[in-house]
């Protein structure tokens, strides 16, 4: 399903070779600590462990709504709605209104009056389902977007928060607990031991997709199967791409390398991105150590990035990621490709690409940045996915980007699952809102 080629790794091959015994017996012991329900392992083998039930359970709800609903918007912020926004950016077709899924809107992730505004007035002609998402219930962002929804909500439709208002929350600590029982609205847990940048495949992300319309298990049985090959592992046999992954980072930060850089071909990842620099920078951003994550979107960053990757400051691990396989599925489940046109108009020297699909040359153009990259000194990982955006891949590379996280956190000696850096910004913001 997946590979990691090492090939132009600027000479570091055999130390990652050499940390590879250690990295995976860390992950052994990772899977140890998971298998006796350790604090916040939850997310590791989630889907065997609840997660098929409970998607069939959200689905078969979602499934049965009883209110009119044509858009959902998910009230959360960081993990809370990154994963979401991730599937729901890749797969959802922007451009068309023939889709068999409804729209998701955010709210709650950011604190901007603008974009606020926008929504509200967007929700005018529309009955939206809210999904307000926060493991603790006390983050300013969600909180204050959630009363500018509520009161439209009240506005709008008075006779119908219950049924319009859906909350997933903490129920053991979750501060929105009270809200759910006043009103009677749907609740759906959180697990304590499953933190928010983790979450995705928790209620967290399964009730918004489903409200959405999605296949959820899908994604779950995607994830299923990074998981599964992680137990059935042997370096005997061959070395886990989470293992090399890990041993990968964790030997570029030894040799000076400061930035994870996460090259891919399409702008529907933008979120998947988003959602993957969210999980490296907050859980690896600790002790004064943690490659930078950035995300470098191709080939349109090649005409900015790209000057920086070719002569900037070299301390850049960069990561091509490709899907081997990128036809456009429409809705219906039919394969779209686009293939150079020869219209008569055209004046331009790409006469000879005429018939070639499009995306063949966006592998072409990435293939090309990784060679130029790499013969400048600059380490660089190739990592392949075996199939096309869909479900299925983006389950799995969820866990799978989960999986190398928490081992490169390992390696490095830090607690991957705690953030205790974002309270310092909080305490000031709340000493200054008086609050
Ligand atoms: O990964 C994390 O724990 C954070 O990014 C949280 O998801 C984020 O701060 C939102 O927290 P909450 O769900 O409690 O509102």
């Amino acid at each position: 399903m997946i590979s990691l080629n090492l090939d132009q790794l600027a000479g570091m091959q055999q130390e990652v070779l050499d940390t590879l015994t250690t990295a995976e017996n860390s992950w052994g012991e990772f899977m140890t600590l998971a298998d006796a329900e350790h604090p916040w392992t939850g997310w590791f083998d989630a889907p065997r462990k609840n997660g098929f039930n409970e998607g069939k359970f959200i689905q078969s709800w979602a499934k049965e709504v009883d209110v009119h609903y044509d858009c959902v918007v998910v009230c959360g912020i960081g993990g809370s709605f990154a994963g979401t926004k991730a599937v729901d950016d890749a797969l959802y077709p922007k451009l068309t209104h023939n889709t068999p899924t409804k729209p998701i809107y955010y709210a709650g992730n950011h604190l901007c009056e603008r974009s606020l505004i926008e929504l509200l007035d967007h929700l005018q002609d529309k009955y939206p389902l809210i999904n307000v998402v926060s493991k603790s219930g006390t983050t300013t962002e969600p909180a204050l977007a959630f009363r500018a929804l509520l009161d439209y909500i009240e506005r709008k439709f008075p006779d119908e928060i219950a049924q319009r208002v859906v909350v997933t929350t903490d129920v053991e600590k979750g501060d929105l607990c009270g809200f759910v029982e006043q009103q009677g609205c749907k609740s759906f847990v959180i697990p304590s031991n499953i933190g928010g940048r983790f979450s995705v495949l928790s209620a967290v992300g399964l009730v918004p997709l489903c409200l959405a319309g999605y296949e959820v298990s899908h994604l779950l049985t995607g994830a299923d199967q990074l998981y599964t090959s992680l137990r059935a592992a042997d370096s005997a046999a061959e070395a886990h791409p989470v293992w090399l992954h890990a041993a990968a980072r964790h030997t570029a930060w030894s040799k000076g390398i400061r930035i994870d850089a996460l090259a891919y071909t399409t702008p529907k990842l933008d979120a998947f991105v988003a959602w993957w620099k969210q999980l490296f920078g907050e859980s690896e951003g600790k002790q004064d150590k943690g490659l930078f994550p950035a995300g470098l979107a191709y080939t349109t960053d090649l005409h900015s990035m790209g000057q920086y990757l070719q002569q900037g400051w070299p301390a850049i691990l960069e990561t091509f990621m490709t899907f081997n396989h990128s036809g456009s599925i429409s809705p219906g489940g039919i394969e779209r490709r686009l293939k150079i046109p020869a219209p008569k108009a055209a004046q331009d020297k790409f006469a000879r690409l005429v018939g070639r699909n499009m995306e063949d040359i966006n592998s072409v153009a990435m293939e090309s940045a990784y060679m130029a990259h790499a013969s400048r000194g600059i380490p660089c990982l190739k990592l392949e996915i075996d199939g096309s955006l869909n479900l299925h891949t983006l389950g799995y590379m969820f866990a799978y980007f989960q999986c190398v996280c928490t081992l490169t956190a390992r390696l490095a000696g830090l607690n991957p699952f705690d953030q205790p850096g974002v309270e310092d910004y909080k305490k000031n913001m709340f000493r200054l809102l008086e609050v």
